[in-house]
Formats: structure tokens, C-alpha cells, sequence
């Protein structure tokens, strides 16, 4: 490792040399801020030990120009008389530590060493956090994702419960987790819990926690997932599914901000995020009583609609672009293309296990066919059936009515290659009225021939 040592005595200088030199790092020396940063550029050091007063620009300011250069450099500051406001200002700025001279040989290694394991690990989180995000990452253009989005952006900032619905598969676990990402509460933790997949007997103690001895099988005292969500997001997936004597629990959790561990007596105060997900018709579960009604309110402050796959066809092509390149980089193969009449095939089917379905597909697809384009005849049997029935659920005819024409259009106007006239013709209508629908649903030909995808949030 190269450090480079900034200070304007000589005798600072030489003797950290030695010091430093001893320890094995490869050593360059500087007697101000200005030359400091000429030998930055030339050299490239990975770590910097800049005194804070000096002649000419200072340590602050040359600290500044440094980060601005190059911000993954390590700079340590070190100073003689240093203040707190200084010191405050220079972590601002980016150093990764202050150290007050008189400097000794050991404990200027010491801090060297912390720093350099300090920035391993910031760097390991960045990737970790960088590859996190790439995998959570919501694909989509279509005018319903993209208001969809603007909506995530809105209330992310906000504490506001957030109760998501919509089918299985259309990417709720991805919009829980954009909402925690894009909020105040980033960078602590986005506690799950899969209230289906918990047997109701253990639910409590993994919500609440337990203390140790308080039922048969608790051995060690057990941290639950509110306590753990503290002044961070805990996402109830699948809250459709939990007993209404957990509601119960649950709700006066939210009322009162506070609740016990099983077999303990002191209440415990959290401040927690609540996001919940599920694929139920909620208010249809309140008015069957399977679902209290006061906990309903509480979890759906902000209700967010996922729309299903079918209602959003022209993502089809964006979808399916994302998930090739990213299953042939995973498998190590080269990048297959998809014919436009196989593409064609996958807008005009209706999707019931939604984006994970077509995800799943197109994985198997990426490792099964054996050729460099994916044709309609290697396309399951499935995708050529129509759906036997279409769900019908409690809408208004206008809506109903304006859903249906919006993906009849889409569908005609993919079917006849974008061809505007030929599409009308079809359709029986004018070239100005159908002009005019594309624009009123914001179906427009530019996102459905997109290949590339924009990485969204
Ligand atoms: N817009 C999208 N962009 C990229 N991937 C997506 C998108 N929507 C869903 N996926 C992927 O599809 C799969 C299902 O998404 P997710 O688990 O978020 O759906 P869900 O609505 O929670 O499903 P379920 O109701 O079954 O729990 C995941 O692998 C997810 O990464
Ligand atoms: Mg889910």
C-alpha cells in the first residue's frame, strides 16, 4: 500500500517515513496541500496523512479537493491542536479519521490499520448494498408502472403504513423493499416476516419475542421481529393469512407503539415501519370477518395497487430482455434472442402467476433451448390456451370498460406490427380516434420496441 504523508515539518515527515517504511507501506511525502495533490494525481496513493494546518490552501480544504478527485481515497487527518468543530467537519468531508499529534510509532499504525479495515468493510457494503438493489430491482415503463413508481417515490420518504395488494407474482416483495430503500429508515434493516408460512402457535414469539423458560422449548431468550425492526421496516407479507387472534396482537402493538416478549413484564417501545402485502381481497375478508376492521384502517393508511401482468403487456419486452441477460450472465451462456412472433405469444397470454411466471420461464427457456434465437415452437403448450374464465371482481363498468379497450387496442396494435391504419381498420374505428385512445392510455409503440432496459429504482 502507498501512503502518502502531507504535513509541513520536516521532521514530521521523516520520522513517519521511517516509521511507516518499517511497516511496509511504500512511502511519498508532501510539504503542502498544492503538492499534495499534484503527487496524488501522479502517484495514485491509497492513503493519505494530511496535517490540518499548514501554509498555502489548508488541511480542510486540501481534504476537499482530495475527496473531489478521488473519494475512495483513505485520508486520515492528524493535527496539533485540533477542535472538535474541525474534527466534525473534516469526517464530514469524508476522512476516516482524526488523529492529535504527538504522534507515536505504534499508535499511528494502529489508526492506519482501523482505517484500512474500516474502508474494506464500507467498500464490502456499498457492493453488497449495490448487488442487493440490483436484485430488488423493479422493471418497467408501461404508464401503470411508471405511476406506480411516482408513488413508491412519494411515500417512501414519508412513516406512513403502506398496505400493498394485488395477485401473486406481480412484484409486491419489490415495492415493499423500494419503499424501505428510497426512505429515512435506508440503511437499517427490512425485517420480514411470511405470516402464511408461520404456524399460528409461533407466530407471537416470532413477532414479539419470548423470554427465556417462558414456554416449553424456550431455551435462550429470543428477540422478536418488532424489536428488531426498531426504528427500521418490518414487512408483514401475506397478512391476509394471519389469525384474527394475532390481528389482535398485532393491533394493539400499532395503538400503543409498545408490546411485551412472551412471559416477560416489561413493556418494550418501538418505533417501526409497518409495510404489508397481500394477494386477498382485504375488505371482502373485513366483511366476512375474517379480517378486523380497526387493524385494516391501521395497515391501509396508503393502499398501493400492483396491477397484474396482463394489464401491463408492454413491459413484456422489457421484462423478458432483463431476465435473458440476466440468466445467461448467471449461467455463463450467450445472450439469446427472442423471435417477434415468440414475443408476440408472450403479450397475448394472460399471465396468472404474473412476472414470476414469466421470470421462471424465461429461465427455463435460457438453459433449454439449445439454439441463438427462442422460437414459438419452443414456447409450453399453456401459452397458446386462453384463459377459461376471466376473474371477475368488483369494479366499476367504467373501469372494467376502459381495462378491456386499453388491452384490446394493445393487443391489435402488436398484432398488426404498430401498423396505425391496419390497426384501425380492425378495430373499426378512425386513425384520429385511435390517435386519440392510444394517447388517453398511454400506449405508445417507443416502449414496446425499447430493448434495453432502464434500470428504474
Ligand atoms: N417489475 C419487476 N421487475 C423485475 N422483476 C420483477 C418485477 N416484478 C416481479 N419481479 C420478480 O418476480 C418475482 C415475484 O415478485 P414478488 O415476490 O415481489 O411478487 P409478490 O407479489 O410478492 O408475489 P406473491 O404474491 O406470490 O408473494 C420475484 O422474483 C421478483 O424479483
Ligand atoms: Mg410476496
Amino acid at each position: 500500500m502507498k501512503v502518502l504523508i502531507v504535513d509541513d515539518e520536516p521532521n514530521v515527515r521523516s520520522s513517519l517515513k521511517g516509521v511507516l517504511e518499517d511497516e511496509g507501506f511504500s512511502v511519498l511525502t508532501a510539504s503542502n496541500g498544492e503538492e499534495s495533490l499534484e503527487i496524488i494525481r501522479k502517484d495514485k496513493p491509497d492513503i493519505v496523512l494530511l496535517d490540518v494546518l499548514m501554509p498555502g490552501i489548508d488541511g480542510i480544504e486540501t481534504l476537499r479537493r482530495i475527496k473531489n478527485y478521488d473519494s475512495s481515497i483513505i485520508v486520515l487527518m492528524i493535527s496539533g491542536h485540533g477542535t472538535i468543530d474541525m474534527a466534525v467537519k473534516a469526517m464530514e468531508l469524508g476522512a476516516m479519521d482524526f488523529i492529535e499529534k504527538p504522534l507515536s510509532a505504534d499508535r499511528i499504525i494502529i489508526r492506519i490499520n482501523q482505517a484500512i479495515e474500516k474502508n474494506k468493510l464500507r467498500t464490502e457494503n456499498i457492493l453488497l448494498k449495490k448487488e442487493i438493489d440490483e436484485k430488488y430491482q423493479i422493471i418497467g415503463e408501461s404508464q401503470v408502472m411508471k405511476d406506480l413508481i411516482a408513488k413508491i417515490m412519494s411515500v417512501a420518504p414519508t412513516n406512513s403504513r403502506v398496505l400493498i395488494f394485488g395477485e401473486n407474482g406481480t412484484g409486491k416483495e419489490l415495492v415493499a423493499r423500494a419503499i424501505h430503500r428510497n426512505s429515512k429508515r435506508s440503511d437499517r434493516p427490512f425485517i420480514q416476516v411470511n405470516c402464511a408460512a408461520i404456524p399460528d402457535d409461533l407466530i407471537e414469539s416470532e413477532l414479539f419475542g419470548h423470554e427465556r423458560g417462558s414456554f416449553t422449548g424456550a431455551i435462550t431468550r429470543s428477540i422478536g421481529k418488532f424489536e428488531q425492526a426498531n426504528n427500521a421496516t418490518l414487512f408483514l407479507d401475506e397478512i391476509g393469512d394471519m389469525s384474527i387472534r394475532t390481528q389482535s396482537k398485532v393491533l394493539k402493538a400499532i395503538e400503543e407503539g409498545e408490546f411485551t416478549r412472551i412471559g416477560g413484564k416489561e413493556p418494550i417501545k418501538v418505533d417501526v415501519r409497518i409495510i404489508s402485502a397481500t394477494n386477498k381481497d382485504l375488505q371482502q375478508e373485513v366483511e366476512q370477518g375474517r379480517f378486523r376492521e380497526d387493524l385494516y384502517y391501521r395497515l391501509n393508511v396508503i393502499p398501493i395497487y400492483v396491477p397484474p401482468l396482463r394489464e401491463r403487456i408492454e413491459d413484456i419486452p422489457l421484462l423478458v430482455s432483463y431476465f435473458l441477460s440476466k440468466f445467461s450472465a448467471e449461467n455463463g451462456v450467450k445472450e439469446k434472442r427472442i423471435s417477434q412472433s415468440a414475443m408476440k405469444l408472450l403479450q397475448s397470454y394472460h399471465w396468472p402467476g404474473n412476472v414470476r411466471e414469466l421470470k421462471n420461464l424465461i429461465e427455463r427457456l435460457v438453459i433449454m433451448v439449445s439454439s441463438d434465437s427462442i422460437e414459438v415452437g419452443d414456447l409450453p403448450n399453456n401459452l397458446f390456451e386462453q384463459p377459461k374464465t376471466t376473474k371477475l371482481s368488483a369494479v366499476e363498468l367504467r373501469k372494467a370498460k376502459n381495462d378491456f379497450e386499453r388491452e384490446y387496442i394493445l393487443q391489435t396494435l402488436i398484432s398488426c406490427d404498430w401498423n396505425i391504419t391496419e390497426t384501425a381498420k380492425k378495430l373499426g374505428i378512425e386513425r384520429t380516434n385511435l390517435h386519440r385512445k392510444m394517447k388517453q392510455y398511454g400506449i405508445s409503440r417507443k416502449k414496446d420496441e425499447q430493448s434495453k432496459y432502464e434500470p428504474k429504482i
